[in-house]
């Protein structure tokens, strides 16, 4: 049986979100008679998109939708992510079902995911398949509103900021057409002031800014995934310390001492936050590169660029001015 309120359910399971969450069960709510919506979830890295795309997962699965996952990776061929959603939306229908769903469209959808087509050969990973770009972003179109006329349908974009350019142009394409379809798109990416956001910077999209977690809901979090009951002192100090950024309080919790944990004392944070800095310049110490300018964005990217400056100043030899330049300030 379907949960009687699936979205209120998703709220109980990720502490802290429910504001976000009734926003975006606002928009499913409205795909349904306005047609494709589109929603993009930003936020700072480990502050909660991806957990927040499992929460809504759930959600559209118990209001009896349907969900299609990928990923921006750039390590990926072009469009792979868009031939993953794909591969899921056609789950289940053979060639011949998919010419008469799709039309003139199904060519190309069979040509983003080849194995579609019964009979091929299996076709060599890492293959680069030239396809005409607007031909394949009418045939996921055509794809997407032939499958949610069937069952609603939400897409999911994580790590959007890794997409390639193709995968970007048939979401675009795809926003700009805003079919009358009962679909939801979820586009999180992180926010990066020099990257162009996946949807471009004048789409319709709701925007959902993801932010620190109040010390409460923080407590929630790291009682959940560590089974660690952490006290009134030293939540507060996690929450001032990480700003209330759920995935990093959670790994300055788990870099703690244990004992000192136990205790419940205060002034655990620093040095487990000291010792997470030190392992990750230890990795990114590793990488070539690191001299100059490279140097001082690397050691702001593992302490923050609120850092202070003077403090910034004697670790990366640099000064002042250069390093407010560096930073933006
Ligand atoms: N509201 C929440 N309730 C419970 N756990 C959470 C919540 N938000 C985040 N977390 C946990 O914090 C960690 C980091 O979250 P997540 O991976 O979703 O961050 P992210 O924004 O996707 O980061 P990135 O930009 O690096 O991909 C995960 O372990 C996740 O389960
Ligand atoms: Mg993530």
């Amino acid at each position: 049986m379907l949960d009687a309120d699936p979205w209120a359910a998703a709220q109980g399971f990720l502490p802290g979100r429910a504001r976000e969450l009734s926003t975006i069960a606002a928009r499913w709510r409205v795909a349904a008679s306005d047609g494709l919506q589109a929603v993009r979830i930003t936020g700072e890295p480990g502050i909660g998109k991806s957990a927040l795309l499992g929460a809504i997962t759930g959600a559209v699965i118990g209001d009896g939708g349907r969900v299609a996952r990928t990923r921006g990776d750039a390590a990926a061929p072009p469009l792979n992510p868009i031939a993953r959603l794909v591969r899921t939306l056609a789950e289940g229908h053979g060639p011949e079902a998919l010419a008469e769903g799709l039309r003139f469209d199904a060519e190309a959808v069979l040509a983003l995911a080849p194995e579609l087509r019964h009979g091929d050969e299996p076709v060599p990973a890492g293959r680069v398949v030239h396809l005409d770009i607007h031909r394949v972003a009418d045939g996921f179109r055509r794809l997407l509103a032939w499958q949610a006329a069937v069952r609603p349908v939400a897409l999911l974009i994580d790590d959007a900021a890794n997409l390639d350019v193709a995968s970007r142009a048939v979401l675009r394409n795809l926003v700009a057409d805003r079919p009358v379809v009962h679909a939801l798109l979820l586009v999180a990416e992180r926010e990066e002031p020099e990257d162009e956001p996946a949807l471009g910077d004048d789409t319709w999209a709701t925007v959902v800014r993801l932010l620190g977690l109040p010390a409460d809901e923080l407590a929630a979090v790291i009682q959940r995934e560590t089974a660690f009951t952490p006290g009134r002192a030293l939540v507060d100090e996690l929450a001032a310390a990480t700003g209330g950024n759920p995935g990093f309080a959670l790994e300055v919790v788990r870099e703690a001492d244990p004992a000192r944990l136990a205790q419940g004392a205060v002034a655990v944070v620093s040095p487990a936050a000291e010792a997470l800095a030190r392992r990750r310049l230890h990795r990114l110490a590793r990488l070539p590169g690191r001299d100059g300018i490279d140097h001082r964005l690397t050691v702001a990217a593992v302490l923050g660029d609120d850092i202070d400056l003077v403090l910034l100043e004697a670790v990366t030899s640099s000064s002042t001015p250069e390093l407010a330049a560096t930073l933006g300030r």
